[in-house]
Formats: C-alpha cells, sequence, structure tokens
C-alpha cells in the first residue's frame, strides 16, 4: 500500500510547485498536497513543524488547525488552549510558540493573537502551486477519488453509498418535501461522486397501495387514453382528484345513514332495513372496489398488475424528462410496490419470534416505549401489521432496506427526507437494528431538512415540478427584460431565464441550514442582488466574457508569470480558489449544501470586489496573462462548485 502510495505522490511530485519539492514534509503532507488538497497540505506542515515546539503529537495539532472567518486572521488558525499544556498561561504559550517558530518557504511566521495562533501562507509560493494546478485539473480540481477507498492502494475497492432522495407519490402532487429532497439528494450524490464513492441513486416512489386501486376505477370511469399519453402524470392525478371528490360524497352519504340508524336504534325502532341499506351501499362505493382492486394487485392479478404497471412506466417517463433539466438521473426506480410481500413477512415474523412485537387487536406492533434506553422509548408504537393484514409504509420500509443491503452491500446509505418524518425514520432505523440487522442499521443515515412555506403557483396550489420550474422560468424572463440593454446581448433569452430559473430554485433552497424552514419566494430568489442563483449565473458569465475580451491562448495562461500577482485583491482570491478542495472534504463531515454556497459567495464577492483593480484589458501584456490566469482560475472554480450544487454554468 505504502509503496504505491509513494509512486502516486512521486507521479504529482512534477506537478507540484517547486517549493514543495524541495521542503521537509512528511509523506502525508506530500500526499495531501498530490491529492490536491493544498489546505490539508499546509495544515500537515503546520503541525510536524509546531509538533517538536509544543510536545503535543502533529496529530492532535492538525485536528485542532481551523479555517479563518476573513484572511485577515490568516489562513488557518490555533487555538492554543485546545492543545490543554498544563502550567503556563494559553497566552503566553502562543507567545513563545510564535518565537520558536521557524519560518519556511510555504508559511511565515506566526502572528499572536491573544491565545490564537495566525497562520499566513506565502503569496508568491501559494500562487505558484495553485494557479497552474487548477488550469491543469480543471473540472477535477476540488475532486479526491482517495476519500472514497476502501483501501488506499487498490484504486478499484470503491466504498458503495446509496443514495435514496426525490421518492415522489404517484398520483399524488409533488410537493415541497419532495422538491427539496430531490434538490438536496441530488446534490449529496454529486458530492460522494466527486470523493470517489461509488454511487447508486434511488428514486422510492410511492406507487403501492390502496390509492392505486381508486386510480384504476378513476381510469375505467373518466379516463382517457390520449390524455394518459400526452401526459400522464397531470391525467392520473387530475382523475384521481375526481374520484376522491366521488369518494368523499359516497363516505357522507354513508355517514349521515349511520346517524340514522343510531337514532333508529335509540328510539327502539327495527334497524334491519337501514343496516341493509349501509351495507348495499358500502359494497358498491369506490372505496370498496378499490380495496378489492388492491388486493387483487396483491395477490398478483395479470390485468390489474398490467394496468398498475403502465401507470407507473408513463409516470417514470415524465419524471425523468423533468428531473433531467435539474441535472439528475436515478440508477434505480424503486418504490413501495418492489419490496415483496414475502420479505415483508419474514420481516414481520422475525419481529414476533424475537420477542420484539405484540398483538394488539388482530394488528401486530412493536412497542419501543418498553425499552429501558431513554431515546428509545420517546419512539413510541410502531404498527407494522394491519387488523386487515395488509402491509404498511413502515413494514415495506424495513423490508426495502435488507433488500437493498443484500442487494448492494452498501457501506453507507442516505435517507434524504423530510424533518416531518423523523419520527418514520428513527422507528425505521431502531426496528432494523432490534432486528439483529444492525450491521444495516449502523450504515444508515437520516438526512432531513425543514419546510417550506407559501409555495404556490399563479394558477394555484403547486401539483408538478413542471409548474414550479415554469412559473420560476416565466418570472425570471421577465426580471431579465428589466434591464434591456444586457438583455439583447443574450442569444436564447427563454432558454436562459429557464435554467436561471432553475439556478433560483435551487439556490433558495440550499442557501441555509437544511433544517431551517424558509419562505418560497419569486422576487427574491430571482434578484442578480444577494446571495441569489441569478447573482451566482452572472458573476460566472461575467468571468466568461473578460475571457472572451482577453482573447488569450491555453499556452499564454500556462506560461504566465505569477509572481506580478502582488495586489492584495489578487492574494486574497488566490487564498480563497486555494481552499476549495478543503470546502469539499468539508462538506462530506457537514452534508450542508451552505457549506459550499456560503464559499461560493465569499469567493465571487471577493471577485466583484477585484475587477476594478485587477484589470485585464488595457493591462500591459505580461501583467495581462496572470490575472487572466487568476480569473480562468476562479471561473473554474466557479464552475466546479455550481456542478457539485447541480447548476448549470451559463456563459452568456
Ligand atoms: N413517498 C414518501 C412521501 O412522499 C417519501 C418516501 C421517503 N423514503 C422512505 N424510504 N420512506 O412521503
Amino acid at each position: 500500500g505504502c509503496l504505491l502510495r509513494h509512486k502516486i505522490i512521486l507521479k504529482n511530485m512534477n506537478s507540484i510547485a517547486k517549493p514543495m519539492a524541495n521542503l521537509h514534509v512528511s509523506a502525508d503532507a506530500k500526499a495531501a498536497f498530490a491529492h490536491s488538497n493544498p489546505v490539508d497540505g499546509y495544515r500537515y506542515h503546520i503541525s510536524e513543524t509546531l509538533a517538536p515546539i509544543t510536545g503535543k503529537p502533529s496529530s492532535e495539532i492538525y485536528e485542532r488547525l481551523a479555517w479563518t472567518q476573513t484572511f485577515d486572521k490568516g489562513d488557518l488558525g490555533l487555538p492554543v488552549p485546545a492543545l490543554r499544556i498544563q502550567g503556563k498561561k494559553p497566552g503566553e504559550l502562543a507567545v513563545e510558540f510564535a518565537e520558536k517558530y521557524p519560518e519556511s518557504e510555504l508559511v511565515g511566521k506566526p502572528i499572536v493573537n491573544g491565545t490564537f495562533l495566525q497562520f499566513y501562507f506565502k503569496p508568491e509560493p501559494l500562487s505558484k502551486l495553485i494557479v497552474p494546478s487548477i488550469l491543469k485539473k480543471k473540472t477535477k480540481y476540488g475532486t479526491n477519488d482517495k476519500l472514497g477507498l476502501k483501501d488506499e492502494s487498490d484504486p478499484s475497492s470503491k466504498k458503495k453509498i446509496i443514495v435514496e432522495f426525490s421518492s415522489p407519490n404517484i398520483a399524488k402532487p409533488f410537493h415541497a418535501g419532495h422538491l427539496r429532497s430531490t434538490i438536496i439528494g441530488g446534490f449529496l450524490a454529486n458530492l460522494y461522486d466527486a470523493a470517489g464513492w461509488d454511487v447508486t441513486r434511488i428514486n422510492y416512489l410511492g406507487d403501492w397501495g390502496r390509492q392505486f386501486g381508486l386510480l384504476a376505477n378513476a381510469f375505467e370511469m373518466y379516463g382517457s387514453e390520449e390524455k394518459l399519453e400526452r401526459d400522464p402524470i397531470g391525467h392520473l392525478f387530475d382523475i384521481y382528484v375526481e374520484i376522491n371528490r366521488l369518494s368523499k360524497s359516497e363516505e357522507d352519504a354513508i355517514k349521515e345513514k349511520k346517524d340514522e340508524l343510531k337514532q333508529a336504534e335509540e328510539k327502539k325502532q327495527d334497524p334491519t332495513e337501514l343496516q341493509k341499506e349501509i351495507s348495499a351501499m358500502e359494497a358498491k362505493s369506490v372505496n370498496e372496489k378499490a380495496r378489492q382492486y388492491f388486493k387483487k394487485l396483491e395477490t398478483g392479478d395479470k390485468d390489474a398488475l398490467a394496468t398498475w404497471t403502465r401507470f407507473r412506466d408513463l409516470s417514470i417517463e415524465r419524471y425523468e424528462k423533468t428531473y433531467a433539466r435539474l441535472n439528475i438521473h436515478f440508477d434505480v426506480y424503486s418504490g413501495e410496490s418492489q419490496v415483496e410481500m414475502s420479505r415483508m413477512e419474514r420481516a414481520v415474523e422475525q419481529l414476533r419470534t424475537s420477542g420484539l412485537s405484540e398483538d394488539s387487536k388482530g394488528a401486530v406492533i412493536v412497542d419501543l416505549t418498553k425499552s429501558k434506553d431513554k431515546n428509545t422509548k420517546k419512539l413510541g408504537k410502531a404498527l407494522v401489521k394491519k387488523t386487515d393484514g395488509s402491509s404498511l409504509y413502515l413494514t415495506r420500509d424495513i423490508g426495502e432496506a435488507v433488500k437493498r443491503y443484500e442487494l448492494y452491500h452498501f457501506d453507507k446509505m442516505l435517507y434524504v427526507v423530510s424533518s416531518q418524518q423523523d419520527m418514520h425514520v428513527a422507528q425505521l432505523f431502531k426496528i432494523l437494528e432490534l432486528m439483529g440487522n444492525n450491521e444495516v442499521a449502523e450504515k444508515c443515515q437520516h438526512v432531513n431538512f425543514g419546510m417550506v412555506q407559501g409555495m404556490s403557483t399563479r394558477r394555484g396550489t403547486v401539483k408538478f415540478l413542471d409548474d414550479i420550474l415554469r412559473d420560476v422560468g416565466e418570472h425570471m424572463h421577465e426580471v431579465m427584460k428589466r434591464n434591456e440593454k444586457k438583455y439583447q446581448q443574450v442569444n436564447n433569452p427563454e432558454q436562459t431565464a429557464d435554467t436561471l430559473g432553475i439556478s433560483a430554485v435551487m439556490v433558495q433552497d440550499m442557501k441555509g441550514k437544511r433544517i431551517n424552514d424558509y419562505e418560497f419566494s419569486l422576487e427574491r430568489m430571482t434578484s442578480f442582488e444577494g446571495d441569489t442563483g441569478p447573482y451566482l449565473q452572472y458573476a460566472h458569465a461575467r468571468l466568461c466574457s473578460i475571457t472572451r475580451k482577453a482573447n488569450l491562448t491555453a499556452q499564454d495562461l500556462e506560461s504566465a508569470d505569477l509572481s506580478l500577482l502582488t495586489e492584495s485583491h489578487a492574494i486574497n482570491l488566490v487564498r480563497a480558489l486555494a481552499s476549495w478542495p478543503d470546502v469539499v472534504q468539508n462538506t462530506l463531515k457537514t452534508l450542508e449544501p451552505t457549506t459550499v454556497l456560503t464559499y461560493l459567495f465569499k469567493m465571487t464577492h471577493m471577485l466583484s470586489s477585484s475587477y476594478d483593480v485587477l484589470q485585464v484589458v488595457g493591462s500591459e501584456l505580461e501583467v495581462k496573462k496572470a490575472r487572466m490566469a487568476l480569473y480562468e482560475a476562479a471561473r473554474q472554480v466557479l464552475s466546479n462548485g455550481m456542478k457539485l450544487l447541480g447548476l448549470n454554468p451559463v456563459e452568456r
């Protein structure tokens, strides 16, 4: 393993700027540079230098070296109290360590700020290390295949992750919960991809249950082949609404009769006639028909299944088109229908024999309140089998999790599901564990998120993803028209409006911490000012425009003399670009898209304040080349970040 790792390092050494080659640092530090997480390389370098000075192991220092809030506080900071050194005041220790710390080719002497040590990367070596590396690695800058390896010496030993996300319900509205799951899940899948994991994207459709009985009946009563072909999702939804209306009125009528019956019984009248009437009404109700139809589905009736398959396939076909607009694809369309009855029966049986479940009025429940564990107690009672013997959402999830483990042997599985289902998911994981599937349970993680308020379309409440995207696109188009001069320069305004609109929705969704609720605001998200999707797109398009105007070759940029980047704006930009791979690595810990967005906004704000100072067109040729190399590196990082989030960077 070690040998191969050193070979990789040696191979990459050529691409590392001179100062690194001469530096006396460990293999770990060199590997970090070689695998293009430069900040991590510096982290190793500083902690190894500090180890003998502080008497603490470098690994401990490494853990404590943190990002700074702003670059005036350095590139990395060390809170001396965190090292827990006895006997001296941390402030005094900080001074002592700073005095003893030898300046190297990469890092200057640290600055003492109270009990903090602030480390500054030297500008010129940093520029010479970072800019060429970005220009060379291009879309790969920020990715790190090594992170997803089971065995570092074997590049084929990828860790396996399942990301389950989106998971809408067929014939029901695509609500904000599904929107958030789609956006966040798509991002997380990209993130693990970038870290070299083997990612499988699963869409777990709500495609089973009595609603399909209702739907089949609805199609018989109100369906149209032509409409189904043209707009399956819309048509199925419409007829589903229609039959629910009918079912509701039938239910009301039955309830009325039952009230009559009650009164008759109180008055000691003969109830027989009324009882007969009620039974007859129930027997011919659409609800009863739906129940029978679903029974046929669950027992494998060929015709019923054929109809169901058709509804499902047509819906998936349509979903795929919409997901493609968001740069999302799924490897597997699973769903509640895909969990075999036998599997669920086995699960219920396993729960019974291990004494976890109990019968409760003909149903089967798992009573977690009986647990001694305080956290398990809170999970309440979970129903795993209904009185009529039919299966449940939870039971299907148990079966599906076990099935996925058998199929994929995953190292990790993410459930990207709204925090409204916290209880459900916690019950699922706990029951899996108690059943003896700890191996599965411990690899599962719930990635939850808060609610969206006020999401509605102009035509009323939201039904489908396409409605949302269409509305935002239209609104975006209007915003673009407000700037007539710029609008004239866009080649295909409709399409650009559509792309910007999608960016607007996605950035609004990923801007805050996942768990926070947010207010859906067309006006705010489509603005070119403030931290919005259109703002990022504008920043990218502006860099593209500078490139077009500068009209330099790739060779010009590669040979640029980067020592000419002396202005503080240029230096700070380089420092920001250097930290991108470390941001990605940190995002793997937070699993928060805002970690990436906060970075991108900070970087683009720095860019926009640089344009006046670091002009390209009109500068002397060598300066022009150096600045253009820097801007091209910035464009590359911005583009990589946007793509990681699932956005399509525009060029104009
Ligand atoms: N279809 C479900 C809903 O719309 C979400 C599925 C979440 N995933 C799961 N494995 N339960 O509420």
